[in-house]
């Protein structure tokens, strides 16, 4: 039977689409229509054969998020697709860490980098949560950052992106606050990770060995390029805390506290650069 009605595509829609969430958002992508209000109105062929081929493609693992286009995180709207890595629940927590850090620190206009900033997802909710706050936000992959500067520009914040490898950026003044969502899944674990994944860049999955060598690489370059007493918060993968610590005490890191996501996983990790002559770990 062919949907003659937009409630009949919706429930053709409904019907083939993984969750009835996934359904009702390709369903309103495509007619502009949420599912609520699909009534007796007739359907077009067009949006039928839309919603044929993105019922297809995301029957073949392609991210829901690529298709719409767009996706919220921190409850602000961000541009998405191949090159970028799609914003996570998760990294709300590195935000919240991130808006604890500031008040805690109470500099009238503090010094942000955000480092492997991907769609910006984490510079830019800092920025609308702490307008006095002058962010940079840098990452290293042309695709992510087009994604960046239209994000910026979506959310019409005043944020300087940077085009650059972290492992030659530096910071032009004393950075206050360094936050960083980096690549850290072990390279052991890419054949268990989900479909979807799969689709996202491999730049901004790859950890290395042993998933901790942007831990590594961050630690060492930019303890230098804080302030003293200035903080370090950096998202990790399930159960990297303590290793994650390790590398940050080599590196005189101190007052090292970690942060719990939704699910009661440690996903942030916060440290300090030390202020000098004090011992405060
Ligand atoms: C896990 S993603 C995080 C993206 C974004 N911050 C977020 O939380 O959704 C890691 C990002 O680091 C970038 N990246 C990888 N290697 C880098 C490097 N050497 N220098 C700067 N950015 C890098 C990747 O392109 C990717 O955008």
């Amino acid at each position: 039977m062919v949907a003659e009605t937009l409630k009949e595509l919706y429930e053709e829609t409904l019907s083939a689409a993984p969750t009835s969430f996934e359904a009702g958002e390709l369903f309103t992508h495509v007619t502009g229509v949420k599912p609520l209000d699909a009534d007796t109105r007739p359907a077009e062929p067009k949006q039928r054969q839309q919603l044929e081929t993105l019922l297809k493609r995301r029957g073949g693992g392609y991210p829901l998020q690529y298709l719409l286009g767009e996706w919220e995180f921190y409850s602000l709207p961000f541009k998405v697709g191949p090159g970028v890595l799609i914003p996570r629940q998760d990294t709300e927590t590195l935000v919240d860490a991130a808006l604890g850090a500031l008040r805690t620190m109470a500099v009238p206009e503090p010094q942000v980098l955000d480092l492997c900033s991907g769609s910006g997802c984490v510079a830019i909710a800092v920025k609308h949560e702490h307008p006095a706050a002058a962010v940079t936000a840098q990452e290293f992959s042309p695709e992510a950052y087009s994604y960046l500067t239209q994000n910026i520009a979506l959310n019409g914040l005043e944020i300087t992106p940077h085009l650059s490898d972290l492992r030659e950026y530096t910071h032009p003044v004393p950075v206050d606050l360094i936050v960083s969502n980096p690549p850290y899944i072990p390279q052991s674990q890419f054949r268990d990770l989900q479909a979807e994944v799969g689709f996202e860049p491999l730049a901004a999955l790859d950890g290395g060995e042993d998933g901790l060598y942007y831990f590594r690489a961050i630690a060492r370059r930019f303890k230098e390029q804080l302030r003293p007493g200035g903080a370090l918060l950096l998202e990790i993968g399930m159960e990297q805390e303590e290793e994650v610590a390790a590398i940050l005490r080599e590196n005189n890191f101190e007052r090292i506290t970690f942060h719990k996501d939704l699910n009661g996983i440690v996903r942030v990790v916060e440290s300090h650069s030390p202020i000098k002559g004090t011992s405060l770990s």
